[in-house]
């Protein structure tokens, strides 16, 4: 950071931050400037350091990838500072979150009587908090449908995106990397898989030719249709290679989430859906994979551990050295295997696809029904093979709507979500 100090060079705004004034006072000790006094050199350098500090809006703070991100700004608090937090309903962790973080803006959905949440926070709409003009970086990491509006407001806004909530670019991507476009936004992929992707397209000048996505397999790998009939939601809920929340870790084990990742895929990368391939690798160290028109192919590597994703899109484009996150070990690795995914076994991959090439209405109503039947599936009022066939039927009674609006998305996910639950409630789906 070498900067020329002036007498009356006017300082940025300041905001109290121990080490990096420990820093500052180092450089003055080391680098004394002439002709300016000591006082005005040390708020000099430190205020600099301050305002080159990426200012984060998070919205799902108390989920796994909120938790995960503010672990992230505990490792590198030089680099990051969280001035937004949006919970859902866990008050009392996002009342610990608050405490540490002091963020100035704050958002829950718990109704009742307001919470006593420590701090001078003001209250925002999500909407409002992913729009913050006091932020750099807005990480959506909300589950599920409560992801899409959010999305929609920062994309609007022209934000930097890190978008971790896959299915609001499933449910209306054509909506969102439209409205990106036109406003200068950039979507940085959170998911380990885009993120992989994404970082194997970086320096190159010819498009990639296809998208290799990798899938761990789940913990039902090599199970036959009869076995996962009688699986148990714990069995489920264990994944063999990632601690996830509990949607998509089921969507994990039904190989939805990696159907979800192809429309996903289709949409952030700009690519057809017969380029873009499904490889099972059950060690989860290969995060994806792509190939160019000479038939190189790039891979991303790494230990299983989102933070790792989470910070290069809070980072780009620098890589910042963190002690938190493991190294590979290539004594320790052994072999790397890829087989076909099993089809017949997890009909959700076949079924998310064929919803993204359909387009139109069809990928929403795919992740409503998604979400009702793991719902439904949580609640062991469905099997776990109940789950691809709630969303079959669903699918099969919808009426598509093309190039829809963001309310026709918003209509078809209504519907679904009825349709999918009078489904459930008529027919014995277990
Ligand atoms: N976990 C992973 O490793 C992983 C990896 C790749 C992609 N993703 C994607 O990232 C997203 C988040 O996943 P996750 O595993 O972190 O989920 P999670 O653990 O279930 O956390 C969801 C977060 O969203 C919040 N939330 C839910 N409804 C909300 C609402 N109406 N308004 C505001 N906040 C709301 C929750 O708040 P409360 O808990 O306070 O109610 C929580 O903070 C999903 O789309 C998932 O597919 C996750």
């Amino acid at each position: 950071m070498g900067m020329k100090v002036h007498r009356n060079q006017p300082l940025p705004f300041l905001r109290y931050q121990p080490s990096l004034l420990r820093q500052a006072a180092r450089r003055v000790r080391d680098l004394p400037a002439p002709g300016v006094s000591r006082k005005r050199h040390l708020l000099y350098d430190y205020s600099v350091m301050v305002s080159q500090i990426k200012r984060l809006a998070l919205l799902g703070s108390t989920g796994s990838i909120g938790q995960q991100t503010l672990d992230v700004v505990r490792a590198l608090p030089d680099s990051f500072r969280v001035v937004a937090l949006a919970a859902g309903k866990n008050i009392g962790l996002l009342s610990e979150q608050v405490r540490e973080f002091q963020p100035q803006f704050i958002y829950h959905s718990a109704n009742g009587a307001a919470p006593d949440l420590p701090g001078l926070c003001k209250f925002l709409s999500l909407e409002e908090m992913a729009a913050l003009p006091d932020a750099d970086v807005v990480v959506i990491a909300a589950s599920g449908s409560a992801g899409l509006a959010p999305t929609l407001a920062a994309v609007r806004a022209g934000k930097v995106v890190a978008l971790s909530n896959k299915e609001s670019l499933v449910s209306a991507g054509e909506i969102i990397t439209s409205e990106a476009r036109a406003s200068g936004a950039r979507l940085l992929p959170v998911d380990s898989e885009h993120s992989a992707i994404w970082q194997c397209l970086l320096g190159e000048r010819q498009r990639a030719v296809k998208i290799i996505l990798t899938a761990s397999g789940g913990p039902f790998r090599g199970y036959t249709p009869a076995r996962l009939e009688a699986v148990t939601v714990d069995q489920a809920l264990k994944h063999p290679s990632w601690s996830m929340g509990k949607k998509v870790t089921i969507d994990s084990a039904t190989l939805m989430n990696k159907g979800l990742e192809v429309i996903e895929a289709h949409w952030l990368f700009d690519m057809a859906y017969d380029d873009i391939k499904v490889v099972v690798h059950p060690q989860s160290i290969i995060h994806s994979m792509v190939e160019f028109a000479d038939g190189a192919v790039k891979a991303q590597l790494s230990h299983p551990d989102m933070r790792l994703p989470i910070q290069y899109a809070l980072s780009y484009p620098d890589r910042l050295p963190n002690p938190r996150l493991s190294r590979l070990d290539w004594d320790d690795i052994g072999c790397l295997t890829f087989e076909p995914p099993d089809l017949e076994a997890f009909p959700c991959l076949r079924l998310a696809v064929e919803a993204g090439r359909r387009g139109d209405t069809y990928p929403a109503v795919l992740c409503a029904a998604g979400e009702v039947a793991v719902d439904l599936f949580l609640q062991r009022r469905i099997g776990f093979a109940g789950i691809p066939r709630l969303v079959e039927q669903t699918l099969e009674q919808h009426k598509a709507m093309p190039h829809p609006s963001i309310e026709e998305v918003l209509m078809a996910d209504a519907w679904a979500r009825e349709r999918a639950s009078e489904l459930a409630a008529g027919e014995s789906l277990c």
